[in-house]
């Protein structure tokens, strides 16, 4: 029965925050490889936690992400209720499919929140010195100030191997991931099993030395697929949260 349900995820959730060392982990039912109708679930729960954050005046940083774009879907529009609250990407554009780009979550949970945004509209594949010469820009150097000192970081966590392909890296690079042993990828950063850096993509937003000083992080990620990559993510996450679906949860608990 229900509260059966609900008092067996909850201790299933103490039972991961303390394997993954996370302040608050938060679990629902199901299992997102099985059925993509549970990443919807976990956008609901993301974004009641979100909602429950949001202080006046806040900066949200947001990446993209399928799991995300669940968790913009799921909030209502709230009117003007967030009018200075600022909403902005936390990384330039990645990958292909647009709908799914921190810059397109970035503006549509603006929208829901009648929150204030600014975009990163960098393109993916630039060679080293464009990328340096936009980064000096006035316009993307403000954006950037303020993404490094966002109280609030909304990321989504992917599978390192699963990301580098879809983003189009090159054959030598996945090579690269794959002797590195890189198992996740969060905001354009690749890392091993235990939490190192093997990889860092060539695009501009959020540094690892600013994550480190965000006060609220939430994470979200589900599927038994996705285990490995949120024990490896996790470290980033100790005052933060993460919320996954039991699929993730068994599997992280069944490998510890
Ligand atoms: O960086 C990680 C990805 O944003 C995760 O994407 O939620 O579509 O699996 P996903």
């Amino acid at each position: 029965d229900l509260m059966y349900e609900i008092k067996g995820l909850t201790e299933l959730e103490k039972k991961v925050s303390k394997i993954l060392n996370i302040n608050k982990v938060i679990i629902v039912p199901g299992n997102s490889d099985e059925n993509d109708m549970f990443k919807k679930d976990i956008g609901k729960a993301a974004a009641r936690l979100l909602l429950s954050m949001i202080r006046p005046g806040n900066t949200i940083a947001i990446t993209g992400g399928s799991t995300v774009n669940q968790m913009v879907k799921a909030i209502q529009p709230l009117g003007s209720t967030y009018d200075d609250v600022f909403v902005l990407p936390a990384r330039g554009s990645v990958g292909h499919r647009v709908e799914y780009q921190s810059n397109t979550l970035a503006s549509e949970l603006a929208q829901k929140l009648g929150a204030k945004y600014k975009l990163l509209n960098i393109p993916d594949h630039l060679s080293k010195k464009s990328l340096e010469s936009i980064i000096k820009e006035p316009e993307i150097q403000d954006t950037l100030e303020k993404v490094s000192k966002a109280d609030i970081l909304i990321f989504g966590i992917g599978n390192a191997l699963k990301m580098a392909e879809k983003r189009g890296l090159s054959e030598t690079i996945l090579d690269f991931l794959r002797r590195k042993e890189a198992v996740a990828e969060a905001f354009g950063y690749y890392f091993d099993p235990s939490g190192n850096i093997v990889y860092t993509s060539r695009s501009v937003g959020i540094k690892l030395d600013d994550i480190k000083k965000i006060p609220y992080m939430i994470a979200v990620a589900g599927g038994t697929s996705k285990a490995q990559a949120i024990k490896a993510a996790g470290h980033l996450l100790k005052h933060g949260c993460v919320v996954m679906d039991e699929g993730a949860a068994n599997e992280i608990i069944r490998c510890a």
